[in-house]
């Protein structure tokens, strides 16, 4: 039908004749001659129609916008004054000598232009327009360069991509299961897969050596920005490789990616971080490390205060009190702190002390705060020292059980970096290695794999029966500018320390043989020693397109509910679908 894209349509080809087909864009009434901007996935064209041409003038008048057209024209200069050097083709235009509706279209629900601000509800309920408009397409092609250049390292590192069900059993990722019931077995059901991390163990059973499958993942957990009910691992299995081995491969594939696709050089290596130390300066374990500010402990010199605030977690083994410099942050208004302390209180903390720092020299006299009058003045002194605070700065406290003051303070960092221009540019990647095996709940006190039950930890059986809390594993998570883009870790190939780590769980002989008994049962038929990792494949085209959500990267995401607004799916089914399921909708009842 055509002989090039709109948007190829250059100097190159001035007088030749050519065959276009794409989208009306905007078209201009000049009284006596039309301009029409053609567009198709390439790009825009103008195209002019002269009222000489009779039959394709009066086509043109008829043309409304995202009409569907063909033209047949010859390529011309731009009269002087007209040339467009935004565009491509902006020195060159089209004159026509036959256009052809192809298809009318309705007034689109929004304009296609990057101008007007859509709400999402709207873009998403017409994706298929949505996509039109120049910045998503630029997404989704970025998206399959990305993918491309992916997959270019693992062919050439002979990695075999192989697929897995999705009709499946629940694999132990932490999140709610979409379950698909049977038709053929009453009552039974299919879990969709969190992650295909079980049988991509199994192929290494089989020998398959290295594994690699762009897949589609299901979790049923509470959206967020960065997170949707079904999105794309690029998963990855390994045999015969230690974790210094994997994370090289790994980060080679990544950096040739970023290097292809975006003429970015990332570090080489990339940095490690224990995750304790991540925690410590952080308070997350997945800093991002473009925001030069860092929590800062002073435990040590709280133990002794009469401020009951800080006496306490000083001295609880589960307490933690750190202080976070905010550089140039004395001249935060009381409204900006209590909007702080309101943001902190999200994460349980019941506060947010800070000293105002007005003249570093003068000492004691030189500080502000309300808690002053609680300090002796050598620990108000200490404090400043240590956190290296100079004039003109705020320091703000966390005081709480551990995980409070981490969560609170880690989360506060990002936001004061945000907030105040503080986001240094350019990617930071990093490893964050050495993570515990196991956290514990607070609440029932249960110990809970921080991986997943499969990973390995660094030491024996025998070692970890006695110190479970202090094990740590063979797990590594890439981080880039503050998001985990990936996880992974050597697995247990071992039938013996498999049990142990799932008695440690609470997860009985029984009720293991239940949910995994295969991969058990597998483990005792020749397994090598494995390792692998899967990369959030929309967190890293997001970050790379700098989206600030993955939706922007997905040609047809859900919403925050997890619906679909395009197709209004999850919908009823009939009472004969339910039948033939044996199923029966058991309507919550709300109490009054
Ligand atoms: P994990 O659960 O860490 O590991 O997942 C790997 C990566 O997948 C991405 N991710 C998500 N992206 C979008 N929406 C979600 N709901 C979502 N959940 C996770 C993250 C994360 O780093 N089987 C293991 C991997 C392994 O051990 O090899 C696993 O699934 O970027
Ligand atoms: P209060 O004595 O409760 O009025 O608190 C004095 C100051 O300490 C206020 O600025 C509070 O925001 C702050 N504060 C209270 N609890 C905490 C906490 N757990 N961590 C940090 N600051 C706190």
């Amino acid at each position: 039908m055509r002989t090039h894209y709109c948007g190829h349509v250059n100097e190159s080809l001035i007088d030749s004749e050519v065959d276009l087909c794409g989208w009306a864009h905007r078209r201009r009434d000049h009284g006596g001659v039309i301009f029409i901007d053609l567009r198709d996935r390439e790009g825009l064209v103008q195209v002019v129609i002269d009222p000489d041409t009779e039959e394709a003038f009066a086509n043109a008048e008829s043309c409304r916008s995202e009409y569907v057209l063909r033209i047949r024209g010859k390529v011309r200069h731009r009269p002087e004054g007209t040339v467009n050097d935004d565009l491509a083709s902006g020195k060159i235009e089209v004159l026509a000598q036959q256009l052809e509706i192809l298809n009318t279209a309705k007034t689109p629900p929004f304009p296609l232009d990057e101008e007007t601000e859509v709400r999402e509800e709207v873009r998403l309920r017409y994706r298929y327009i949505d996509l039109r408009r120049p910045a998503m397409l630029e997404n989704l092609r970025l998206r399959s360069a990305v993918t491309q250049a992916l997959r270019e390292t693992l062919d050439a590192n002979g990695f075999m991509d192989i697929e897995t069900p999705i009709l499946t059993k629940a694999t132990p990722e932490g999140a709610r299961d979409y379950l698909v019931p049977s038709r053929t077995h009453e009552g039974e059901f299919f879990a969709l897969p969190q992650s295909p991390q079980l049988f991509k163990q199994l192929l290494m059973v089989s020998g398959m050596d290295r594994y690699y499958q762009i897949v589609r993942c299901f979790r049923d957990e509470d959206l967020r920005a960065d997170r949707q009910p079904e999105f794309t691992q690029l998963d990855i299995e390994t045999s015969f490789m230690d974790e210094e081995a994997i994370m090289q491969i790994n980060e080679d594939m990544i950096r040739n990616a970023f290097h292809k696709v975006k003429g970015v050089e990332l570090a080489k290596p990339f940095p490690r971080m224990t995750y304790e130390e991540a925690i410590r300066r952080f308070g997350v374990d997945k800093p991002d490390l473009r925001i030069p500010l860092e929590l800062v402990d002073v435990d040590d010199l709280m133990k002794d205060v009469e401020f009951k605030v800080f006496a306490g977690p000083a001295n609880d083994p589960e307490g933690r009190v750190a202080a976070l410099r905010l550089p140039k942050g004395s001249d935060l208004s009381r409204k900006n702190i209590d909007a702080y302390t309101k943001f902190v209180s999200i994460y349980g903390a019941r506060g947010l002390a800070y000293i105002k720092v007005n003249d570093i020299d003068a000492g004691i006299d030189g500080l502000q705060s309300p808690i002053l009058k609680f300090l002796p003045d050598e620990t108000a002194m200490a404090i400043m020292q240590r956190t290296g605070a100079e004039s003109g700065d705020l320091v703000f406290f966390g005081a709480d059980k551990a995980h409070v003051v981490n969560e609170a303070l880690g989360a506060l960092r990002v936001k004061l970096g945000q907030d105040t221009d503080l986001v240094e540019e350019g990617w930071r990647p990093l490893w964050v290695v050495d993570f515990p095996m196991f956290e514990k709940d607070p609440k029932t006190g249960r110990l809970n794999a921080l991986h997943h039950p499969f990973t390995a930890p660094g030491c024996t059986p025998e070692e970890l029966e006695a110190n479970p809390e202090k094990a740590l594993s063979k797990a590594y998570d890439m981080i880039l500018n503050g998001s985990e883009v990936g996880g992974g870790s050597i697995r247990i190939h071992d039938a013996r320390m498999q049990a142990t780590v799932l008695k440690l769980l609470g997860i009985s002989d029984e009720e293991a043989a239940d949910k995994f008994g295969f991969l058990l049962d597998a483990l005792a038929y020749g397994c090598p020693p494995h390792g692998g990792i899967a990369f959030g494949l929309d967190r890293l085209v997001m970050l790379m397109a700098g989206a600030n959500s993955i939706r922007e990267v997905m040609a047809f995401p859900k919403t925050q509910a997890a619906n679909c607004l395009l197709t209004d799916a999850p919908s009823t089914v009939s009472e004969d679908q339910l039948k033939e399921l044996s199923l029966r909708i058991r309507k919550t009842v709300v109490e009054s």
